[in-house]
């Protein structure tokens, strides 16, 4: 391991804590320093016929600075050393998922919500937050919170237009928009954190969480939104912050080293939203929603990661402690103290709950390959 980087930094425990708790996800980087917006060039090099606009809800694996605007955290390097190089509030080395989505449209990446300066918000807008959860519901910044936060912005854009004046996005633009939603690592986590009886937590905890995403679904449809993007939960289990944690034996650790029950926890998380996706498609007149299987794409690159080019699936980057997680929860990542490693290229794992850049290229790769999809559509089909 390298020495630590920014180590000195005063981490506020609260970041910490929401470091430990949050859901998020972390290439080969090509681009210049300081090169994050794509050219706008609209017809001649994008795939899609109108200008694509995304509304993104979720949590760290798609907050792209919300909680750095909303709470004024500072997440410094070596976050985004890979790619931006520079702090952007991800909680990465580089790209998140939704940032390799927003490239394969060539539009900018979006931007939160939140961020007062900078923003352009004619690609549509960010509301994820780090450490965001569906329940409880109307806490900042629980899912449904996101979704009110997007009819606020939906209604004073409207009255904008209304009153003679202009919006980033227009009428058509929130018609023909793209609605994506990855939200429940939280939520899972915490379920499991609590030591609920595994039977509570599939018959109780993920379908009224479920329920949850159900419910910002119905709200957006209601709202004029047709188009939706929802993904599935990773393997919880496969999380060098859950591997970490003292166990009594390795009993249950499966072939390729992670945790069982969690990983089934996940998977039962999985079916349970895509049946209710199956349910809405059949309900909704004139809605499409697309379920891409997230478990399924970053199981096979764990169980597989030297056929990806990595090298550690399960040990966290930046973190402490060394092998075989490289994770203390008294030391995560930018905590005083820890450390980094050389080439987080070669790591899954950023720090112990985020994937990497070169991670995070990968598993967008094979949500855009459309194999894991249901149904098996591209994801420009909303600007086609
Ligand atoms: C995006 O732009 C690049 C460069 O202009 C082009 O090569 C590529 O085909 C475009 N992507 C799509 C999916 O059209
Ligand atoms: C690993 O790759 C092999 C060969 O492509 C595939 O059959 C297998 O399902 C993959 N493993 C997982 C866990 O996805
Ligand atoms: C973290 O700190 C607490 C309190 O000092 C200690 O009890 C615990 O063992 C530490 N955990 C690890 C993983 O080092």
């Amino acid at each position: 391991m390298a020495a630590a980087g920014d180590g000195g930094h005063g981490v506020p425990p609260a970041v910490a804590v929401l470091m430990a708790a949050a859901v998020l996800l972390a290439a080969a980087s090509t681009m210049v320093a300081g090169q994050e917006e794509h050219d706008d060039d609209p017809g001649s090099s994008s795939p899609c016929a109108r200008r694509p606009v995304v509304f993104a809800f979720g949590d760290s694996n798609t907050d792209t600075g919300g909680v750095a605007a909303g709470l004024g955290y500072y997440f410094p390097l070596p976050e985004g050393r890979a790619f931006f190089r520079r702090s952007t509030g991800r909680l990465c080395d580089g790209r998140l998922v939704i940032d390799y989505l927003c490239e394969s449209l060539n539009m900018s990446y979006l931007s939160p919500y939140l961020e007062a300066l900078g923003s352009d918000f004619t690609g549509g807008a960010n509301f994820a937050i780090s450490g965001s959860s569906t329940l409880p519901r109307t806490v900042a910044f629980a899912l449904h919170v996101q979704v009110q936060q997007f009819l606020h912005f939906k209604q004073r854009s409207l009255d904008l237009v209304a009153r003679g004046g202009s919006a980033p996005v227009d009428a058509d633009g929130f018609r023909n928009a793209l609605y994506l939603i990855d939200i429940g690592q939280n939520d899972l986590s915490a379920a499991f954190g609590s030591r609920a009886p595994y039977d509570d937590i599939v018959h109780q905890r993920i379908p009224a969480v479920i329920s949850e995403i159900k419910d910002a679904i119905m709200n957006l449809y209601y709202n004029g939104a047709k188009n939706f993007w929802v993904h599935g939960t990773g393997p919880l289990g496969c999380l060098p912050q859950k591997l970490a944690a003292p166990r009594a034996d390795d009993g249950d650790l499966d072939d390729n080293g992670c945790l069982k029950t969690l990983n089934d926890g996940a998977y039962e998380f999985n079916t349970q939203l895509c049946a209710v996706c199956d349910e809405m498609r059949a309900q909704l007149r004139g809605a499409t929603i697309v379920y891409t299987d997230v478990l399924l794409i970053k199981y096979d690159l764990i169980a597989n990661h030297t056929a990806y080019g990595f090298e550690e699936p399960l040990m966290a980057c930046c973190g402490y402690g060394g092998p075989p997680y490289n994770y203390n929860a008294n030391v995560s990542c930018l905590a005083p103290g820890f450390r980094v490693c050389e080439d987080g290229a070669k790591f899954v794992s950023w720090d112990g709950v985020h994937y990497t850049d070169a991670a995070n290229a990968v598993v967008a790769a094979k949500m855009l390959s459309g194999q894991f999809s249901t149904p098996n559509l591209p994801f420009h089909y909303f600007c086609k």
